[in-house]
């Protein structure tokens, strides 16, 4: 692979405990990420896939102690810089959409208010400009009425509309090189997940952007991913492009992941 954006390597880390022990659940973890491709990062619940994604943008929860390794993005070890240095990334060159949008939206702030005053953060203008900018992104993520629904909090969006603001705030306001995204369509009906995978990976597409795609839906990740990494209780077990991994996969956790979802299509 040459030049990736972002390098994880040999990455450990833990949990504090109340006694002051640290519980570990990173092992080594290495995967890297291809400048302009989408790779998955697959592996049952509790895997570490979303800690390990947290650790890049340093949003891990506060007891996680790092233990060892590096994330280096693009040249910056990630787990050397400081808290400010990590805010300018974030946001400007690496964003993310969690699982849950409507907790990741403040409640006290309209959806227009949010996406304009993250535009003037990392663009600048006035704040009539900023909120042209953020109607202009609700419209592209096809919320209907952008007007009026930039008007509206976060409580008054459904699901699904929470989901496509947070792609709007992730993608169109914010211009990041690397887009990680965290299960961003779970417990949303299944017509609207595919449309969210839709709009998201064409925005990704359209601007030649790095994603990291952590999913339990393994059709999304044939379908549309360039690389795959599989994750097994703190450790990368497999890494390979997809054609690999579904073809001829090695390990044989990976071999287990893919026949319990071929199982689960079977008898669907
Ligand atoms: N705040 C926390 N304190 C202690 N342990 C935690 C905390 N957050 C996560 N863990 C533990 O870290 C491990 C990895 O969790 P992580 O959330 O990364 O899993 P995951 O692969 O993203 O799972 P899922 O597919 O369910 O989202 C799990 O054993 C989890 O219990
Ligand atoms: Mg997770």
């Amino acid at each position: 692979m040459t030049d990736p954006i972002l390098k994880i390597s040999s990455f450990s880390g833990g949990f504090a405990k109340e006694t002051g022990d640290v519980t570990q659940i990173l092992y080594d973890v290495s995967y890297a990420l291809e400048r302009g491709k989408l790779t998955a990062v697959v592996g049952e619940t509790g895997s570490g896939k979303s800690v390990t994604a947290l650790s890049v943008l340093g949003l891990h929860p506060p007891s996680f102690r790092h233990i060892s390794g590096s994330i280096c993005f693009d040249g910056i070890d990630l787990t050397s810089v400081d808290a400010r240095e990590l805010h300018k990334l974030r946001g400007s060159r690496i964003s993310m959409v969690f699982q849950d949008a409507r907790a990741a939206l403040n409640p006290v702030f309209t959806i227009g208010r949010q996406l304009a005053d993250t535009y003037r953060l990392h663009h600048g203008g006035s704040r009539r400009a900023a909120m042209e900018h953020a109607i202009e992104a609700l419209r592209r993520v096809h919320i209907p009425e952008p007007e009026s629904r930039a008007k509206q909090y976060p409580h008054e969006f459904s699901g699904g509309m929470a989901q496509r603001a947070m792609i709007a705030m992730a993608a169109l306001i914010c211009t990041p090189d690397l887009l990680i995204l965290d299960e961003p369509t779970t417990g949303l009906d299944v017509t609207t997940q595919a449309e969210i995978m839709d709009l998201v990976l064409g925005l990704a597409r359209e601007r030649a952007l790095t994603v990291c795609l952590i999913t339990h839906d393994l059709g999304v990740v044939a379908e549309t991913c360039d690389h795959v990494v599989v994750m097994n209780r703190g450790h990368v077990v497999e890494t390979g492009s997809t054609e690999q991994i579904f073809t001829a996969p090695q390990n044989d956790y990976t071999q287990r992941l893919l026949a319990a979802s071929q199982l689960s299509e079977a008898a669907e």
